[in-house]
């Protein structure tokens, strides 16, 4: 299949939530999943229940002996591997920005994982970097999800303008509506808009949902993005993502 990257430059839109559910259903559906968490916080490695940690941290990753691939551990999850974040991430942009071929080095990884894996999920960190480019560049297909607000749209259209402006390999794009709530009258004016862009453009709308929310506590976090109302929701983003990746 290929190598997805959950992405946006904002903080806070549901990037991690997307990702792990992507990868969730992937790994449900008997696909082998590597889920990589790229992200300093380390959120989407909370959320998966991973039993260790990043061994050896940035400079293993990156500058290590072992391949980076290799730094993929079990979950709690049957078909689902993870290579964990770590707070040394935060320097990642150093090393992939260095002139001396980190960014090869991601990349050659994700080439790895395409092998290895049959669906690599790639957690971003909200931000407009070196790291950010070069995840872009690697992937089959850039993930977006958008807060349903006023702004929407136009972060779309910044967010495919930047896609469709890369020139040596451009991923395809998917977006779409998250944390939806019809009670909101702003909400259901944008989901009702018949203007809403089509191009790259998914018609799923995650719901706001409270179990979402609290996944972090519960038990099987993953069950939020499973089952339910985002679950459902998600399902159908994985059915479009993975119709996708087999173009
Ligand atoms: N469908 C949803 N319903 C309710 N809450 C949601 C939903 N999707 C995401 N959230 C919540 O919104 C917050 C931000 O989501 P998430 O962490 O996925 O965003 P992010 O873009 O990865 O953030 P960051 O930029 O900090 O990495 C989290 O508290 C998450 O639980
Ligand atoms: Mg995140």
């Amino acid at each position: 299949m290929g190598t997805i990257a959950s992405y946006h430059h904002k903080g806070g839109v549901g990037k991690t939530t997307t990702a792990v559910a992507l990868a969730a259903h992937a790994a449900a559906g008997g696909h082998r999943t590597l889920l990589w968490d790229l992200d300093p916080q380390g959120a989407a490695t909370r959320l998966v229940v991973a039993d260790r940690g990043l061994d050896g941290g940035i400079e293993a990753l990156i500058r290590g002996g072992r391949a980076l691939i290799d730094h993929a551990i079990a979950t709690a999850h049957d078909g689902l591997e993870l290579i964990p974040a770590d707070p040394s991430l935060r320097t990642l942009d150093r090393h992939v920005s260095a002139d001396d071929g980190g960014e090869d080095r991601l990349r050659a990884a994700v080439e790895v994982g395409r092998e290895r894996y049959d669906v690599v999920v790639l957690d971003c960190p909200p931000s407009v970097s070196a790291t950010a480019a070069a995840v872009l560049r690697a992937a089959d297909l850039v993930v977006v999800p958008l807060t349903a607000g006023p702004l929407a749209w136009s972060a779309y259209a910044d967010l495919y303008a930047e896609v469709e402006g890369m020139t040596e390999r451009r991923p395809e794009i998917l977006a779409f509506l998250t944390m939806v709530d019809r009670r909101k009258s702003l909400h259901r004016d944008l989901v009702d808009d018949e203007e809403e862009p089509s191009e790259g453009f998914s018609r799923v709308r995650v719901p706001t949902d409270s179990r979402v929310e609290r996944m972090a506590l519960d038990e099987h976090p993953l069950r939020a993005v499973l089952t339910g109302r985002a679950g459902h929701a998600y399902a159908e983003l994985w059915q479009e993502a993975a119709g996708l990746l087999a173009r």
